[in-house]
Protein backbone atom coordinates (compact mmCIF):
# COMPACT_ATOMS: atom_id res chain seq x y z
CA UNK A 1 0.00 0.00 0.00
CA UNK A 2 1.71 3.49 -1.03
CA UNK A 3 0.32 7.14 -0.24
CA UNK A 4 1.77 9.32 -2.91
CA UNK A 5 1.80 13.33 -1.11
CA UNK A 6 1.33 15.93 -4.46
CA UNK A 7 3.09 19.19 -3.03
CA UNK A 8 1.53 22.04 -4.70
CA UNK A 9 3.55 24.94 -2.89
CA UNK A 10 6.21 26.47 -5.04
CA UNK A 11 8.40 26.25 -2.07
CA UNK A 12 9.91 22.42 -1.23
CA UNK A 13 10.65 23.38 2.04
CA UNK A 14 8.01 25.12 3.50
CA UNK A 15 5.03 24.84 5.83
CA UNK A 16 3.54 22.95 3.29
CA UNK A 17 6.03 20.03 3.27
CA UNK A 18 6.57 19.83 6.49
CA UNK A 19 3.18 18.65 7.98
CA UNK A 20 2.56 16.71 4.48
CA UNK A 21 6.20 15.09 5.91
CA UNK A 22 4.68 14.41 9.66
CA UNK A 23 1.80 12.70 7.74
CA UNK A 24 3.83 10.69 5.35
CA UNK A 25 5.76 9.69 8.25
CA UNK A 26 3.00 8.75 10.40
CA UNK A 27 1.46 6.32 7.46
CA UNK A 28 4.91 4.63 7.24
CA UNK A 29 4.74 4.08 10.80
CA UNK A 30 1.41 1.61 10.02
CA UNK A 31 3.82 0.11 7.31
CA UNK A 32 2.42 2.18 4.02
CA UNK A 33 4.75 3.40 1.55
CA UNK A 34 4.78 6.75 0.73
CA UNK A 35 6.20 9.02 -2.40
CA UNK A 36 6.64 13.07 -2.68
CA UNK A 37 6.04 14.84 -5.64
CA UNK A 38 6.86 18.39 -5.74
CA UNK A 39 4.62 20.00 -8.54
CA UNK A 40 7.45 23.02 -8.90
CA UNK A 41 9.86 20.28 -10.10
CA UNK A 42 7.47 20.64 -13.59
CA UNK A 43 7.39 22.94 -15.95
CA UNK A 44 3.57 23.12 -15.98
CA UNK A 45 1.84 25.57 -18.03
CA UNK A 46 -1.52 27.18 -18.01
CA UNK A 47 -4.79 25.61 -19.52
CA UNK A 48 -5.36 27.11 -22.54
CA UNK A 49 -8.98 26.80 -22.69
CA UNK A 50 -8.38 25.69 -26.36
CA UNK A 51 -10.24 22.09 -25.74
CA UNK A 52 -7.70 20.43 -28.67
CA UNK A 53 -7.77 17.76 -25.66
CA UNK A 54 -11.01 17.17 -26.38
CA UNK A 55 -10.44 16.08 -30.17
CA UNK A 56 -6.83 14.43 -29.60
CA UNK A 57 -4.50 15.79 -27.39
CA UNK A 58 -2.80 18.72 -25.44
CA UNK A 59 -0.31 20.26 -28.09
CA UNK A 60 1.29 22.28 -25.24
CA UNK A 61 5.20 20.53 -24.96
CA UNK A 62 5.63 21.49 -21.50
CA UNK A 63 6.00 18.67 -18.20
CA UNK A 64 2.69 17.96 -17.71
CA UNK A 65 3.22 14.56 -19.60
CA UNK A 66 6.06 13.37 -17.45
CA UNK A 67 4.42 14.62 -14.32
CA UNK A 68 1.65 12.68 -15.29
CA UNK A 69 3.73 9.46 -15.97
CA UNK A 70 5.76 9.96 -12.59
CA UNK A 71 2.16 9.91 -10.50
CA UNK A 72 1.30 6.72 -12.25
CA UNK A 73 4.78 4.72 -11.84
CA UNK A 74 4.53 5.63 -7.89
CA UNK A 75 1.63 2.75 -8.02
CA UNK A 76 -0.35 4.29 -5.12
CA UNK A 77 -4.22 3.62 -3.57
CA UNK A 78 -3.49 6.45 -1.84
CA UNK A 79 -2.88 10.37 -2.17
CA UNK A 80 -2.18 13.22 0.05
CA UNK A 81 -2.11 16.82 -1.24
CA UNK A 82 -0.74 19.37 -0.06
CA UNK A 83 -1.45 23.52 -0.46
CA UNK A 84 -0.44 26.81 1.14
CA UNK A 85 -3.09 29.30 0.84
CA UNK A 86 -2.58 32.11 -1.72
CA UNK A 87 -5.29 34.89 -1.71
CA UNK A 88 -7.75 33.51 0.57
CA UNK A 89 -7.64 29.94 -2.41
CA UNK A 90 -5.44 27.50 -3.32
CA UNK A 91 -2.01 28.13 -5.66
CA UNK A 92 -2.47 28.64 -8.85
CA UNK A 93 0.28 25.57 -9.26
CA UNK A 94 -1.98 23.28 -7.82
CA UNK A 95 -5.02 24.61 -9.79
CA UNK A 96 -3.21 25.23 -13.25
CA UNK A 97 -2.26 21.18 -12.55
CA UNK A 98 -5.41 20.67 -12.20
CA UNK A 99 -6.59 22.26 -14.73
CA UNK A 100 -4.66 20.61 -17.41
CA UNK A 101 -5.06 16.84 -16.25
CA UNK A 102 -8.89 17.68 -16.53
CA UNK A 103 -8.55 17.88 -20.25
CA UNK A 104 -5.41 15.34 -20.74
CA UNK A 105 -7.42 12.58 -18.49
CA UNK A 106 -9.98 13.27 -21.09
CA UNK A 107 -12.59 14.34 -19.53
CA UNK A 108 -13.44 17.15 -22.52
CA UNK A 109 -13.54 14.68 -24.63
CA UNK A 110 -15.71 12.06 -22.57
CA UNK A 111 -18.49 15.17 -22.28
CA UNK A 112 -18.23 15.61 -26.59
CA UNK A 113 -19.14 12.05 -26.73
CA UNK A 114 -21.60 11.64 -23.78
CA UNK A 115 -19.42 8.92 -22.13
CA UNK A 116 -18.96 11.11 -18.13
CA UNK A 117 -20.37 8.59 -16.20
CA UNK A 118 -17.98 5.88 -17.98
CA UNK A 119 -15.29 8.74 -17.02
CA UNK A 120 -16.02 9.37 -13.64
CA UNK A 121 -15.80 6.25 -12.82
CA UNK A 122 -12.23 5.23 -14.65
CA UNK A 123 -11.02 8.65 -13.10
CA UNK A 124 -11.89 7.64 -9.37
CA UNK A 125 -8.13 6.49 -9.22
CA UNK A 126 -7.27 7.04 -5.65
CA UNK A 127 -8.78 4.76 -3.32
CA UNK A 128 -8.21 7.02 -0.41
CA UNK A 129 -7.40 10.74 -0.37
CA UNK A 130 -7.03 14.04 1.72
CA UNK A 131 -5.52 17.39 1.62
CA UNK A 132 -3.63 19.32 3.62
CA UNK A 133 -4.21 23.21 3.47
CA UNK A 134 -2.43 25.68 5.70
CA UNK A 135 -2.59 29.66 5.92
CA UNK A 136 -0.17 32.58 7.04
CA UNK A 137 -1.77 35.21 7.69
CA UNK A 138 -4.86 36.29 6.94
CA UNK A 139 -6.38 32.87 6.77
CA UNK A 140 -9.04 31.47 3.83
CA UNK A 141 -7.51 27.93 4.98
CA UNK A 142 -11.36 26.72 5.13
CA UNK A 143 -11.98 27.85 1.75
CA UNK A 144 -8.85 26.02 0.24
CA UNK A 145 -9.51 22.55 1.51
CA UNK A 146 -13.10 22.59 -0.16
CA UNK A 147 -11.58 23.54 -3.20
CA UNK A 148 -9.17 19.94 -2.45
CA UNK A 149 -11.91 18.06 -1.47
CA UNK A 150 -14.93 19.02 -4.43
CA UNK A 151 -11.49 17.45 -6.64
CA UNK A 152 -10.98 14.80 -4.43
CA UNK A 153 -14.58 14.09 -4.98
CA UNK A 154 -14.01 13.06 -8.29
CA UNK A 155 -10.93 11.78 -7.88
CA UNK A 156 -11.06 8.90 -5.02
CA UNK A 157 -13.70 6.63 -3.97
CA UNK A 158 -13.29 7.86 -0.82
CA UNK A 159 -12.42 11.82 0.82
CA UNK A 160 -11.18 11.96 4.47
CA UNK A 161 -12.20 15.41 5.56
CA UNK A 162 -8.41 16.60 5.65
CA UNK A 163 -7.41 19.44 8.13
CA UNK A 164 -7.43 23.50 7.65
CA UNK A 165 -4.30 24.71 9.35
CA UNK A 166 -2.84 27.98 10.13
CA UNK A 167 1.16 28.57 10.79
CA UNK A 168 0.30 30.40 13.90
CA UNK A 169 -0.48 27.39 15.62
CA UNK A 170 2.10 25.24 14.30
CA UNK A 171 2.20 22.24 17.81
CA UNK A 172 -1.43 21.73 16.61
CA UNK A 173 -1.21 21.85 13.00
CA UNK A 174 2.14 19.19 13.18
CA UNK A 175 -0.43 16.83 15.81
CA UNK A 176 -3.13 17.17 12.92
CA UNK A 177 -0.83 16.03 10.03
CA UNK A 178 0.10 13.07 12.11
CA UNK A 179 -3.25 12.13 13.14
CA UNK A 180 -4.45 12.44 9.49
CA UNK A 181 -1.55 10.18 7.95
CA UNK A 182 -2.71 7.70 10.55
CA UNK A 183 -6.17 7.85 9.55
CA UNK A 184 -4.99 7.94 5.35
CA UNK A 185 -3.70 4.40 6.53
CA UNK A 186 -5.57 3.33 8.29
CA UNK A 187 -8.57 3.79 4.97
CA UNK A 188 -6.64 1.75 3.10
CA UNK A 189 -6.21 -1.11 5.18
CA UNK A 190 -10.25 -0.96 5.12
CA UNK A 191 -12.10 -2.59 2.78
CA UNK A 192 -13.93 -0.18 0.55
CA UNK A 193 -17.31 1.08 1.85
CA UNK A 194 -16.20 -0.27 5.00
CA UNK A 195 -16.10 2.73 6.57
CA UNK A 196 -16.14 2.97 10.51
CA UNK A 197 -19.59 3.98 11.54
CA UNK A 198 -18.43 6.80 13.85
CA UNK A 199 -17.22 8.74 11.65
CA UNK A 200 -20.06 8.82 8.87
CA UNK A 201 -21.96 11.84 10.89
CA UNK A 202 -18.46 13.93 10.42
CA UNK A 203 -17.83 13.33 6.52
CA UNK A 204 -21.34 14.17 5.95
CA UNK A 205 -21.36 16.89 7.88
CA UNK A 206 -17.92 18.32 6.05
CA UNK A 207 -19.13 17.08 2.33
CA UNK A 208 -22.44 18.57 2.84
CA UNK A 209 -21.56 21.82 2.14
CA UNK A 210 -20.39 20.93 -0.97
CA UNK A 211 -22.14 20.77 -4.30
CA UNK A 212 -21.77 17.50 -5.87
CA UNK A 213 -20.39 17.54 -9.26
CA UNK A 214 -23.01 16.47 -11.88
CA UNK A 215 -22.27 15.88 -15.40
C1 LIG B 1 1.18 35.13 -2.95
C2 LIG B 1 0.84 34.76 -1.53
C3 LIG B 1 -0.46 34.90 -1.10
C4 LIG B 1 -0.80 34.57 0.21
N1 LIG B 1 -2.10 34.69 0.62
C5 LIG B 1 -2.43 34.33 1.87
C6 LIG B 1 -3.80 34.43 2.31
O1 LIG B 1 -4.70 34.81 1.58
N2 LIG B 1 -4.09 34.06 3.58
C7 LIG B 1 -3.11 33.61 4.45
O2 LIG B 1 -3.42 33.31 5.59
N3 LIG B 1 -1.83 33.50 4.04
C8 LIG B 1 -1.46 33.84 2.79
N4 LIG B 1 -0.17 33.71 2.38
C9 LIG B 1 0.83 33.15 3.32
C10 LIG B 1 1.06 31.66 3.09
O3 LIG B 1 -0.16 30.93 3.10
C11 LIG B 1 1.96 31.11 4.19
O4 LIG B 1 3.15 31.82 4.23
C12 LIG B 1 2.21 29.64 4.05
O5 LIG B 1 2.68 29.14 5.29
C13 LIG B 1 3.25 29.33 2.98
O6 LIG B 1 3.35 27.94 2.82
P1 LIG B 1 4.71 27.25 2.34
O7 LIG B 1 5.75 27.50 3.41
O8 LIG B 1 4.41 25.82 2.17
O9 LIG B 1 5.08 27.88 1.03
C14 LIG B 1 0.19 34.06 1.09
C15 LIG B 1 1.53 33.92 0.64
C16 LIG B 1 1.84 34.25 -0.66
C17 LIG B 1 3.26 34.06 -1.14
Amino acid sequence: MKILAINGSPRKNGHTVKLLEAALEAARRRDVQTALIHLIDYDIRHCKGCYACARGSCPQGDDMARLLSDIQTCQSEGVLYGAPVFDFNLPGLLIDFWNRNTGMSGYFQAREEGNLDEWLARNRIWKVGAGIVQAGRSGGQKTALKHVNFKLLIEAERVLPGMAAHTHHWDQALRQATSLGRKLARALEVKQGSYPLWQMPFIYKRLTCFEFPRP
